[in-house]
């Protein structure tokens, strides 16, 4: 019996990818190894929208190398956007690799390590399935249900944005017919998840292939705010969500992620308001509060339009929670476009904020732009950019402190407890008199730590008995999971 490792760096879409290549490896009859010296086969799944990540790729395959010295049949194989972005450049500079896929080509997966075992020349595959897009859904796989997990509805970028890789990496959009993507999260369901998250590169600017979701009209269509009028959007991800929640009812939450601001019409601020499912916390990534900067990303809206469109959101959903992603650093970022952005943030009150120093990536449009922000200057505003949104951040958590929240639980605490998620998407860690790992738990809100929320559950049922701990000071904060759902999206 063959085993495989697979080793993940990134977003959730890789973490999702990383996924489907377990179930692939799984029906082709491969089994899980406990770690890398009892694996046959290795495989990195690999990033490149930010970090020097071909170098951390080098070291890994560098490390992974002398393993292979010592076991020559031992297999590396790397997916992911570095294999999608290097394709032959990978084996020519590092020979040990036997293997590199593209993320579309997980399905070939067991073919080409056959191949190699069999003593071919080393594989690559880097094309996009352009003319025939394919999805891999979990119904394949025979593992159960998590409590929270993915859907894929879209994927590829036919966004611009200059500082972006995800265009070359993942390729033009393609989307899942609505059917497909209900069919998995109605299984999803069935084998006893409560909470799905729509992923795509830009979620929203879903359209149903084979047009079955319900159709808007322009106005209806028009993304909120000043001069969106006659913009139409082509998007018919509100549909979707709509189609989701009639169709599978006894689905608990529903989120999604990453969507673009572009998106964000009438018609998808509509079903906020309506869908009960959908979670009050949206991802909705900004990137600058600077017009000129956004200008020069190519976001396509101007920091009124993000304001107005945020600001019809939260009317719409009161209570709704919201987090973003930032670049500190893009190419000509000035002190003073720099402090729009804090302005922003500052205006908008945002959960969590991601902040990201600009790094140059390979093939896209920002290069000709140069990288003159310091390095310095760049670690100096993330600090400030940090310093306040972890503020803010503390100040929403201390707010939550008296009142309740239904918490569906993800099981067990890193140190002791359980631990779940609210729909505006605070973790909160409580005790409780048996597991409800699962389940939606009403928690009254005792306690605010520095990244999540303590509680005791309301029932009497789940209250924990005496001697128990209370949550508090007394309690550890474990310490701030990077859990998948936490990272954020390529976009
Ligand atoms: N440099 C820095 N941050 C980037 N991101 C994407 N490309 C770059 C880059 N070249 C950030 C964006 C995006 C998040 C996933 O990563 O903020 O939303």
């Amino acid at each position: 019996m063959r085993r495989y490792h697979v080793i993940t760096f990134g977003c959730q879409m890789n973490e999702h990818d990383s996924d489907r290549i377990r179930d692939v490896l799984d029906e082709a009859g491969y089994l899980p190894a406990a770690g890398l010296e009892s694996a046959d086969i290795v495989l990195l799944n690999t990033c490149s929208v930010r970090e020097k990540s071909e170098q951390k790729l080098r070291s890994e395959v560098g490390r992974l190398g002398m393993l292979k010295r010592e076991r020559p049949s031992l297999v590396i194989a790397v997916a992911g956007c570095v294999a999608q972005q290097e394709g032959e450049r990978l084996v020519k500079r590092m020979p040990q690799i036997d293997v590199v896929i593209g993320p579309d080509h997980a399905a070939a997966l067991p073919r080409l390590l056959e191949e190699v075992e069999q003593g071919s020349l080393p594989r690559v595959r880097t094309s996009f399935d352009v003319d025939a897009p394919r999805f891999l859904s979990s119904i394949l796989s025979g593992r159960r249900g998590r409590v929270s997990d993915f859907v894929t509805v879209m994927k590829g970028c036919d966004e611009r944005c200059t500082f972006c890789v995800v265009p070359t990496t993942r390729g033009p959009e393609r989307y899942r017919p609505s059917e497909e993507i209900i069919a998995e999260v109605e299984r999803l369901v069935q084998r006893g998840t409560a909470e799905v998250t729509l992923l795509g590169q830009t979620v929203d600017s879903y359209v149903d292939p084979l047009r079955n979701v319900e159709r808007s009209t322009p106005i209806e269509n028009a993304p909120v705010g000043r001069g969106a009028y006659g913009r139409r959007d082509e998007s018919e991800f509100p549909g979707l969500l709509r189609a989701i929640a009639e169709r599978v009812p006894a689905l608990g939450r529903l989120r999604y992620t990453s969507p673009h601001p572009r998106h964000l019409t009438r018609r998808l601020i509509e079903a906020h308001r309506e869908l009960a499912v959908l979670a009050k916390h949206v991802h909705m990534p900004v990137q600058s509060g600077s017009d000129r900067v956004l200008k020069r990303m190519l976001r396509r809206y101007t920091v009124a339009e993000y304001s107005e469109r945020i600001a019809a959101l939260r009317q719409a959903v009161p209570g709704l929670t919201l987090s973003t992603d930032i670049i500190v650093g893009f190419p000509g970022e000035t002190a003073e476009d720099f402090e729009k952005t804090l302005e922003l943030v500052d205006a908008i009150g945002f959960a969590g904020v991601y902040g990201f120093k600009y790094s140059p990536r390979p093939f896209t449009p920002a290069l000709k732009l140069g990288d003159d922000v310091t390095a310095e200057e760049k670690s100096e505003r993330l600090a400030r950019l940090f310093d306040l949104s972890e503020g803010q951040r503390a100040r929403h958590l201390e707010r939550c402190v008296g009142s309740t929240a239904q918490v569906l639980v993800e099981g067990p605490g890193d140190r002791g407890g359980y631990t779940g998620r609210t729909e505006r998407n605070e973790i909160v860690h409580f005790d409780a008199a048996h597991d409800p790992t699962g389940q939606f738990v009403e928690v009254a809100i005792s306690y605010a730590f520095r990244h999540s929320l303590g509680g005791v559950p309301t029932s009497p049922a789940l209250q924990p008995g005496p001697g128990s701990r209370a949550p508090g000071p007394r309690v550890v904060e474990p310490q701030p999971t990077r859990s998948p759902r936490m990272l954020p999206m390529l976009h």
